[in-house]
């Protein structure tokens, strides 16, 4: 299983950036908590952070064929983001949506998510923890997928 971890804007700034909503711990503690469970999990993992919606373009067109799924949380671009969205429409990889914090209890316009509607769950609200029930989902569709597949 070979997932990618994906984050957008202001990402890197954890820890710093407003933490009475995201906490304080940093960008690097967050890297460190994914490499540990997809370790424990068996997933090997590609941990990505960029500023630039281009790039997280890219990066989604790059797991094409190399990846198994996306965990995504694409801060901001959550709410503007057609072009991440129809990435995640064109390698069609079984995709989960992240926020470290709940995008429900938040301003109006946290409530639009684009790239929802090409992930197949969100998970918002339950900080780090959130990463890894997306990489859980994904594993648990792919072993529900690889059993169906023997009977
Ligand atoms: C976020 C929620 C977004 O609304 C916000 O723009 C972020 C982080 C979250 O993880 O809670 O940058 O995606």
């Amino acid at each position: 299983m070979k997932l990618l971890f994906l984050n957008g804007p202001n990402l890197n700034m954890l820890g710093i950036r407003e933490p009475g909503i995201y906490g304080r711990q940093t960008y690097e503690d967050l890297e460190k908590y994914i490499r540990g469970f997809c370790d424990e999990l068996g997933i090997a993992c590609q941990i990505l952070q960029s500023n630039h919606e281009g790039a997280l373009v890219d990066a989604i067109q790059s797991a094409y064929g190399r990846m198994d799924g996306i965990v995504i949380n694409p801060a901001a671009y959550t709410h503007t983001s057609v072009a991440l969205l129809d990435a995640l429409k064109a390698v069609s990889l079984p995709a989960v949506e992240v926020h470290l914090s709940d995008v429900s209890s938040r301003e109006d316009f946290r409530q639009v998510s684009y790239v929802r509607l090409a992930c197949c769950k969100t998970i918002a609200g339950h900080g780090f923890q959130g990463y890894r029930m997306a990489a859980e989902h994904l594993l648990a569709e792919k072993n529900g997928a690889s059993q169906v597949g023997k009977e």
